[in-house]
């Protein structure tokens, strides 16, 4: 395809097994300019993901093409007040049994460690300058704690106009992951996701309402694995590696589970796999409670959203077709 017209997009991502599947999707998929790969900290700590997102472009041959930048190693606030991680029992990503660590988001993945290395600029300083000088509209797809694109508002508030969407994965309308009430990557920097939501660039949120409604199990993996090429063998043994150290840790149902991240991008790659969007005010709770984190949705009725709400909250996918996407991207087919 002819690079003008593609979707020009940045991927903000702290790699881990879900993002890995997501940086796949997107690399693979011929529609997708993507400018560049931001990392922050999150699933693991930022030096890690690094190392992981140049492991996965390495694994597709693709290093040369995509620049990765390091970001943000901490949340932009959250840990100035300790307190407020007292709702936070446990990580809840791993387990070690027999000395052996089992994680939903291994320290390292299970690839070749990379050989190329991350640029020497900042990410934020990548997203500012690239979003500033960029004529046509950029879509963010913050897959991690959204540190480095809340900094780079900070920084550059201007950068608002040259954004065509920020598509989260994060956030959950009924039921978080890391709290009762709040999903993983809006708890890590609810002032970062409270910073962007509020500035007024259309965000779409596909939150776990929406992740967990398009789980991927066993058999998927199976037959992801038997495609061959390295990214569907590796998105199998990612969805193997995820569903298993779930059941060690007395999680899941031991068969199936959400690939957060790769939905988000699919969302960018074929609206059509949302079935159930609504336009809603949205809110993430900064107060330190036990709702810290959360993303608050108003759903009552009588607030319709007004034409200054420009939040999109994914409740629903339809698994089949993202299934689909995932084989036909990771064949090569596109
Ligand atoms: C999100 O948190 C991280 O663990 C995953 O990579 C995903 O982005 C799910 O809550
Ligand atoms: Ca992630």
């Amino acid at each position: 395809m002819d690079d003008t017209k593609k979707k020009k997009v940045i991927l903000d991502v702290d790699t881990g097994s879900d993002d890995a599947v997501a940086i796949m999707l997107a690399a693979m998929s011929k529609e997708l300019d993507i400018l560049g790969i931001t990392v922050t900290w999150g699933n693991r700590p930022v030096d890690n993901c690094v190392e992981n997102t140049l492991r996965v472009l390495e694994l597709l041959g693709r290093e040369k093409e995509i620049p990765v930048y390091r970001g943000c190693p901490q949340p932009m606030v959250r840990y100035l007040t300790k307190q407020r991680n007292a709702a936070l029992e446990k990580d809840g990503i791993s387990i070690v049994e027999d000395g052996v660590e089992y994680s939903v988001h291994p320290a390292y993945l299970n690839l070749p460690k990379a050989a190329a290395r991350a640029q020497p600029k900042h990410a934020c300083s990548f997203l500012t300058e690239t979003l500033l000088a960029s004529e046509e509209k950029v879509t963010v797809i913050p897959v991690g704690p959204p540190t480095n694109i809340g900094m780079a508002f900070r920084m550059e508030p201007a950068i608002a106009d040259h954004i065509e969407e920020v598509v989260f994965m994060g956030g959950a309308v009924d039921m978080g992951n890391i709290t009762p009430c709040a999903e993983a990557n809006f708890y890590h920097d609810p002032e970062a996701a409270k910073i962007i939501l509020d500035s007024g660039v259309p965000c779409r949120i596909v939150g776990l309402n929406a992740t967990h409604s398009a789980e991927l199990n066993l058999d998927d993996a199976k037959t992801l694995k038997k495609i061959g090429t390295p990214a569907a063998v590796f998105a199998g043994e990612l969805i193997e590696v995820r569903v298993d150290a779930l059941k060690r840790m007395g999680n899941g149902n031991g068969y199936s589970d959400a690939i957060h991240d790769a939905l988000a991008v699919a969302c960018v790659l074929d609206p059509s796999v949302i079935t159930d969007e609504r336009l809603l005010r949205c809110d993430i709770d900064i107060n330190g409670g036990a709702s810290d984190g959360q993303l608050v949705v108003d759903r009552r009725m009588g607030s319709e959203p007004d034409e200054n709400v420009k939040s999109r909250v994914v409740m629903k996918a339809d698994k089949e077709k993202f299934f689909g996407m995932l084989c036909e991207r990771f064949r090569g087919e596109r």
